[in-house]
């Protein structure tokens, strides 16, 4: 697949190097399309990449993603976009917890809302970009939750599960609040206890 990554931070970098071996074509997209620390392969600005790419990843920064994807709408139309991102507010944690600018709903249904002809799917969100990829546990694989339009979760968890995460399907958009709330979890252990290598498993 032809996949753009639109964010140079870790959490791009990462997915790219990840899908790149799983031999996809990456290319990793920024504001002003330079190259990429660490990354030798194809770069461009975000709205270029999305030209003839069949997914998207989006990883920037969760409190300008809902303003760059209104101004991508039309080059996202169509597309699949994994949602990596988290609607992390500027105020510091309390007691190991972040706050979120969203309330209510979630980061991904203002996304879907702005730009209403691309198809997003929440996953990668929960977990730190150091066990993104292939993530080794002694309990087994872990769990992926996921949430979004059912087509596009059908092009989505064949990456994921490519990743080594087993798909935990949450159902629709709305799914988000919580799948988004579970990144405030996840991060109380590494603020709390300094962890930042754990990962959740759905037991069934
Ligand atoms: N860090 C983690 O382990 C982790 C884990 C799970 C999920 N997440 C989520 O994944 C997302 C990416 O996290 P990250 O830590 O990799 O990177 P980040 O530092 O949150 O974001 C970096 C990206 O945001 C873009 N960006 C920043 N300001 C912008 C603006 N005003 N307009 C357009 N783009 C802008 C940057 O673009 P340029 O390249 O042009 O500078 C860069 O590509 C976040 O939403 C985060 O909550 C992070």
């Amino acid at each position: 697949m032809k996949i753009a990554v639109l964010g140079t931070g870790i959490v791009g970098r990462t997915l790219a190097h990840g899908l790149a071996d799983e031999g996809h074509q990456i290319a990793i997209g920024s504001r002003a399309g330079g190259p990429v620390d660490g990354w030798e392969g194809a770069v461009g600005t975000f709205a270029e990449l999305l030209v003839d790419a069949d997914v998207a990843v989006l990883a920037v920064k969760g409190s300008v993603a809902e303003n760059l994807v209104r101004s991508l709408a039309s080059n996202l139309a169509g597309k699949v976009v994994i949602d990596t991102t988290n609607p992390i507010a500027d105020a510091p944690p309390v007691d190991g917890v972040l706050t979120f600018f969203t309330t209510g709903d979630s980061l991904l249904e203002r996304l879907a809302a702005a730009a209403p002809e691309a198809s997003f799917v929440k996953a990668f969100n929960s977990v730190g970009a150091a066990r993104m990829v292939h993530p080794t546990y002694q309990e087994g694989r872990p769990s992926m939750f996921m949430c979004g339009p059912d087509v596009a979760k059908g092009v989505v968890a064949p990456l994921v599960e490519s990743l080594g995460w087993e798909v935990e399907d949450m159902g629709g958009p709305v799914s988000a609040r919580a799948i988004e709330a579970l990144c405030m979890l996840w991060c109380i252990r590494g603020f709390n206890n300094g962890e930042w290598t754990h990962a959740f498993k759905l037991l069934h």
